[in-house]
C-alpha cells in the first residue's frame, strides 16, 4: 500500500530498479508462457496501478505516461470522478443488452454524441466495444445505406483487425500476412502526407491551397473512377482526419474538403475514422473540427470512456435508418462503460480538451526547439496532445530511422517516460489530457537525452 501513497505524491518519475526489475521479468516470464506471441511489445513494462498521468511498476518504479494505453486513458489514470461513475453503475447493474431491452443512460450518452460530433443536424449512434468494431458498423451502414459495397481508403491507415476493418487497414504487411485475400472490396491510395507527398509535389504545386484541391484527393475522381472504382459503385470513402498509426500526420483542410466534394458528387458517404483522434485529444472533441470537416459518418472509441471498452458509430439520421435486426451486439453500449463514458464527457467540458489544446502547444514549441540539435528528427507535428516526431536519416533524404525510433522509446523508458512508436520512425506521444507544464518540460528533457544517446548510435552505424 506503501506504493499508493508515494504514486498518488507522485509528480514525476522514479527509477528504483534496474528495468526490468525482477518482479516485473517473473511477469513477463508467465506471460510468455501463456499469452499469444501476435502481441507486440517494444520494452518491458509491467504497470501495477496508476494514477493521474503516473504509473507504477509492479517493482515500485513510478512513470509519466505519455502513451495512455494507445491513447485510451483520456482523463488520466482512474480518474476519481469517473471511477465513482463507475462504482455507482456497478452498484446498480452491470448488463442489460442494449440492443434487446431500454435504460436511460443509453439515449443520454447517444444525445451528448449527437450535439458533440461535427454538423448541427441529429444524429443517431450504435454502440460498440472497440474501434474495429465502430469502423464494422460504420462500413456496414454504409454498404446498407448505398446498396453499394466498394471502398476506398488510405495507404498508412490503421481502422482494426477483424477481417472487414482489416481490409481497409494499410499500415503494416504483418497485420495482413497470412490471412488471405481482403475480405472486402477496398482500393487504397496514398494519404496526404505533405511531409513526404507520394507525388513529390508540394501544397503550392499540387493544388491543396487552391480550390481545386490537392491532387492526392483528386485522383480518386480523375483517376479511380475511370480506371478501377466506378464511383456508382462505391460506398464510402474511409478517412482518418489525422492520421493515427500511419505515423500521426496532419493533412492540410483541403483535403477532407475535396474528399467530401467529390464523394457528393458521386452519392458517396464518407467516414472519417476518429477512433484514435477523437475525444478531447487534438485539443477539440473531434479532429475534424480543426478543418470544419463534416462526415457523414464518426467513429469513436478509445478515449471515449477513459479506459472502458466502449465504442460508438455516429450518423445523421436521415442515414442511420437501418431496419431492426440489421446490426447489433450484445454487449455494446455496457452500461458500466456509457455510465464511465458520460462522467468523461463532464471532466472533457470542463476543462480537459482546453488543457490538451494548451498543453499541446506548449509540448510542440518545445519538441520542435529539438530540431536544432538533433539532425535525426525530420519533422514535429500534431494537434493537441496527438504528437509526432518523426525520426530520418537524413533530412534531405528522408531516409525513416526505424531502429532508431525504437530506441528512443527504450531510452526514454529508461528515463520513466512512456511513448511508442508508429508509422515507419515517429515517436508517437498521446499522453492522458491531464498532463501538466511540467510534465511537458519532464518529456522534453527525457527526449532530448533520449535522442542524444540515440544520435550517437546512428553517427556509429551509419557513419552520417
Ligand atoms: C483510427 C483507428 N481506428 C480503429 C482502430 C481500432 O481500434 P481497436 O484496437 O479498439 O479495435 C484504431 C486503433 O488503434 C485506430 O487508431
Amino acid at each position: 500500500m506503501q506504493g499508493t501513497a508515494e504514486l498518488k505524491n507522485a509528480k514525476l518519475p522514479v527509477i528504483k530498479t534496474e528495468l526490468p526489475g525482477p518482479n516485473a521479468r517473473n511477469v513477463v516470464a508467465h506471460d510468455d508462457k501463456y499469452i499469444s506471441p501476435s502481441y507486440t511489445r517494444p520494452y518491458p513494462l509491467v504497470i501495477s496501478r496508476g494514477k493521474g498521468a503516473m504509473i507504477e511498476d509492479v517493482d515500485g518504479n513510478i512513470f509519466l505516461d505519455f502513451n495512455a494505453g494507445v491513447a485510451v486513458c483520456s482523463t488520466g489514470h482512474s480518474h476519481p470522478y469517473v471511477v465513482d461513475a463507475i462504482k455507482k453503475q456497478v452498484d446498480e447493474f452491470l448488463h442489460i443488452c442494449s440492443a434487446d431491452f431500454y435504460y436511460s443512460n443509453l439515449p443520454k450518452l447517444a444525445e451528448k454524441l449527437s450535439q458533440l460530433t461535427p454538423g448541427e443536424h441529429n444524429k443517431k449512434v450504435h454502440f460498440g466495444n472497440s474501434g474495429a468494431e465502430a469502423v464494422e458498423s460504420a462500413i456496414k451502414l454504409a454498404m446498407y445505406s448505398t446498396r453499394r459495397q466498394k471502398l476506398i481508403a488510405f495507404f498508412g491507415s490503421f481502422h482494426g483487425r477483424t477481417l472487414g476493418a482489416l481490409s481497409l487497414t494499410a499500415s503494416k504487411a504483418r497485420q495482413r500476412e497470412g490471412y488471405g485475400r481482403q475480405a472486402l472490396d477496398v482500393t487504397h491510395i496514398p494519404y496526404a502526407n505533405c511531409y513526404r507527398c507520394p507525388y513529390n509535389l508540394t501544397p503550392e504545386s499540387c493544388g491543396a491551397l487552391e480550390s481545386k484541391g490537392p491532387h492526392c484527393a483528386r485522383v480518386i475522381e480523375e483517376q479511380l473512377f475511370r480506371t478501377t472504382v466506378p464511383a456508382e459503385e462505391c460506398a464510402a470513402i474511409v478517412v482518418e482526419p489525422i492520421q493515427g498509426e500511419g505515423g500521426y500526420v496532419v493533412p492540410p483542410a483541403s483535403f477532407l474538403h475535396t474528399l467530401k466534394e467529390i464523394a457528393r458528387r458521386h452519392g458517396i458517404l464518407i467516414i472519417a475514422d476518429e477512433v484514435q483522434s477523437g475525444f478531447g485529444r487534438t485539443g477539440k472533441m473531434y479532429a475534424s473540427e480543426h478543418f470544419d470537416f463534416v462526415p457523414d459518418i464518426i467513429t469513436s472509441a478509445k478515449g471515449i470512456a477513459s479506459g472502458l471498452p466502449l465504442s460508438a458509430t455516429i450518423a445523421g439520421e436521415d442515414l442511420m435508418t437501418w431496419k431492426p435486426g440489421a446490426h447489433a451486439s450484445t454487449f455494446g453500449g455496457n452500461p458500466v462503460a456509457i455510465a464511465a463514458s458520460l462522467a468523461t464527457i463532464e471532466l472533457l467540458e470542463n476543462g480537459l480538451i482546453e488543457n490538451a489544446a494548451k498543453m499541446g502547444e506548449y509540448l510542440l514549441e518545445g519538441l520542435k526547439a529539438l530540431m536544432d540539435k538533433h539532425p535525426i528528427i525530420g519533422d514535429v507535428r500534431g494537434k493537441g496532445l496527438m504528437i509526432g516526431i518523426e525520426l530520418v536519416k537524413d533530412r534531405v533524404t528522408k531516409e525513416p530511422l526505424h531502429d532508431a525510433m525504437i530506441q528512443t522509446e527504450i531510452e526514454c523508458f529508461k528515463r520513466g517516460l512512456i511513448t511508442l512508436g508508429c508509422g515507419a520512425s515517429t515517436v508517437r506521444l498521446s499522453p492522458p489530457l491531464v498532463i501538466d507544464k511540467n510534465h511537458c518540460d519532464f518529456a522534453i528533457k527525457t527526449i532530448d537525452e533520449a535522442l542524444a544517446v540515440v544520435s550517437r548510435g546512428v553517427v556509429a552505424d551509419t557513419g552520417c
